[in-house]
């Protein structure tokens, strides 16, 4: 399958890499492909420089996010929260009937550690980015646990963890859940609901934030029992 992603940091370079491992073709979107190809600061998780990132996946293509939405035969958003909805109007037409995992988190350091959320409660970024592109079949989905388990659930408790899926599309929702469990290896995925569940599934960022801290690693995860 051909997949675009939105996103050149720790998600995007995370899934791309497992992805193509899997036997996938992957476009990374970027605002500007030639300046991002050559950057030289190093990722503020792991260190490493795009730069010497894309030297060493180099299968991976890299474009505009236009681009990457042509590209992809489904579409994933891995850009900061703030960067979504300009990742996403960029993006243009080239959204129109794809499905599109929103990954993005609203969230706001402007306080500092543990962040806050711009839009929550009665609304969501999930939500903003479905009216920012309303012929895209959003889903929501792998915002709520640290890019490593994304594609390696089984890193953790034997896999033996919940994601969820939140979308207005049902058939994109059953895509979905089927990507999840054959492409990345997820088990127990639920369904909670329309778009709007978004504001509940990216709400558990403020319990996620806090427990990081008591912690002091992102290998944790949420699992619904019941
Ligand atoms: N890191 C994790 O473990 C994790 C876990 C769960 C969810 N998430 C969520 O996943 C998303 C990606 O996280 P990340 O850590 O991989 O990367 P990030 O640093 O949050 O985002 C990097 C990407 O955002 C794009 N971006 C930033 N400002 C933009 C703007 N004004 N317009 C357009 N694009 C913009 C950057 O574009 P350029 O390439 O052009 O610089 C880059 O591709 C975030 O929303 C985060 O909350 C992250």
């Amino acid at each position: 399958m051909q997949i675009g992603i939105f996103g050149t940091g720790m998600v995007g370079r995370v899934l791309s890499a497992a992805l193509v491992a899997k036997g996938h073709a992957v476009m990374l979107g970027t605002r500007d492909p030639r300046a991002t190809a050559v950057r030289r600061e190093p990722d503020r998780y792991t260190g490493e420089s795009f730069a010497d990132w894309t030297a060493a996946h180099p299968t991976v293509r890299l474009g505009t996010y236009a681009d990457a939405a042509a590209f992809g035969g489904l579409v994933m958003n891995a850009t900061s929260g703030h960067g979504s909805l300009p990742a996403v109007q960029a993006a243009g037409s080239a959204l129109d009937g794809k499905i599109l995992i929103d990954i993005a988190n609203p969230l706001d350091f402007s306080k500092g550690m543990p962040p806050s959320l711009f839009v929550g409660i009665t609304d969501s970024l999930g939500e903003q980015i479905q009216r920012a592109a309303p012929k895209a079949r959003v889903v929501k989905s792998l915002n709520t646990i640290a890019a490593p388990l994304m594609a390696n659930p089984r890193a953790l408790a034997a896999g033996d963890h919940t994601m969820f899926v939140a979308g207005d599309d049902e058939s994109a929702k059953t895509t979905v859940t089927t990507f999840l469990r054959d492409e990345l290896g997820w088990t127990d995925v639920i369904d909670i609901g329309g778009i709007e569940a978004s504001r509940a599934t990216e709400s558990l960022l403020l319990p996620w934030a806090r427990l990081f801290g008591l912690f002091g690693s992102p290998m944790l995860a949420f699992k619904v029992v019941r």
